[in-house]
């Protein structure tokens, strides 16, 4: 018997590339997804890189009895992975009240929908956000919680707390993964990060760019105090991200945590800038990115870059894939996307 796993936002980017990791270990995955980010076909990629197909729930999880509903037709569920959550910081600065209603009620009704089912295992998608810009560089696991810089921020703190609250008076047992900024796609080039509209990010603006679809790309200031002046982040591939996952859901199922509660930063432990990442790009693509200085975008923080010691030490996990891996399969993703 296999153990079945709820992925929610399964068919999102991070989602999707977990949802694959899950089924080459053997689990039985269910995905849940509203679809608002992303698209069901995605559902034929997961089969096509696999060989299996996951049980697909278009349910929005700010709705109890479609969230009731899994759990009723699937009560053996033993674990939950929850990515199902909105994402972009400018927007959520526009509609905060979207990003408290959606991360939020989603996750309130799916922590009260496990507890009913006693489902105890949960993988809970965080961010670096909750950092803000950290005063000491790499940042841990105890660094301060500085307050946010946007309403998304906001709540991955507040999601964090509710676990952290839920924990304490149940059986509920947790990991919080700490994000950087994961990029690149599947070695297939069947799943990767697709943004609906213009994109946000860096690395789907400097493909897009690159392959004729945006004009230029503007790179938020060159004031920075960095070497080159452009921002710094951690850049990691989004399959090392999907791997941690596994690793995480395993130690809950196993029961090797160590408090009901753990949190690991995902990173490479190594800061790229603006300038770093666009050069990968050209070098393995072979192609000029049209690039401009503009003045620096709000809400950017200057540099931030992992201690992933914890998650090394504690899930014997590692980031095995470089920048050139990282850029290497966005840019052959963005090639394949341009089919559909
Ligand atoms: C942000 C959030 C992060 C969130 C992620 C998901 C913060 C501090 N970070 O990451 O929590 O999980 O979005 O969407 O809120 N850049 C350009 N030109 C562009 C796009 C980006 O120069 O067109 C630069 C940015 O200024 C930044 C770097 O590229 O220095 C990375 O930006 P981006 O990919 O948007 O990620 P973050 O802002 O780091």
């Amino acid at each position: 018997m296999k153990t079945k796993i709820l992925v929610t936002g399964g068919t999102g980017y991070i989602g999707s590339h977990t949802a694959v990791e899950l089924i080459q270990q053997g689990f039985e995955v269910v995905i849940a997804d509203n679809l608002s980010n992303s698209f069901e076909w995605i559902v034929d990629r997961i089969q096509q890189i696999t060989g299996v197909r996951p049980q697909f729930y278009n349910a929005d999880l700010t709705q109890l009895d479609q969230t009731k509903k899994i759990f009723q037709e699937n009560p053996d569920i033993k674990g939950v992975i929850h990515f199902a959550a909105i994402k972009a910081v400018g927007e959520s600065v526009k509609k905060p009240l979207l990003y408290y209603q959606n991360n939020i009620n989603g996750l309130l009704n799916l922590l009260q929908v496990m507890n009913e089912y006693q489902c105890k295992c949960f993988v809970f998608s965080s961010s670096c956000t909750v950092y803000g810009q950290p005063d000491v560089l790499p940042v841990n696991e105890i660094s301060p919680i500085l307050p946010p810089l946007s309403p998304y921020g906001n709540t991955k703190q507040i999601s964090e707390q509710i676990i952290q609250f839920q924990s304490d008076v149940t059986t509920l047992q947790s990991v919080i993964l700490r994000y950087f900024n994961p990029i690149g796609a599947h070695e297939s080039g069947l799943i990767g990060e697709l943004p609906i509209g213009v994109p946000n990010n860096l690395i789907p603006f400097i493909t897009q760019t690159a392959i004729g679809k945006r004009e230029v790309l503007n790179v938020f200031g060159n004031d920075y105090q960095t070497p080159d002046g452009t921002c710094i982040r951690d850049y990691i591939h989004v399959t090392d991200i999907a791997k941690a996952h596994i690793i995480a859901l395993e130690r809950l199922l196993q029961e090797k945590i160590e408090t009901q509660i753990e949190v690991f930063n995902l990173g490479t432990g190594k800061g790229y800038s603006v300038l770093d990442v666009i050069h990968a790009f050209e070098k393995v693509s072979h192609q000029n990115v049209n690039y401009k200085f503009v003045p620096r975008r709000d809400g950017d923080i200057e540099q931030i870059w992992a201690d992933t010691t914890l998650a090394n030490q504690k899930l014997g996990w590692k980031a095995r894939l470089s920048l050139e891996d990282m850029v290497s399969s966005a840019w052959n993703w963005e090639q394949k996307i341009q089919d559909l």
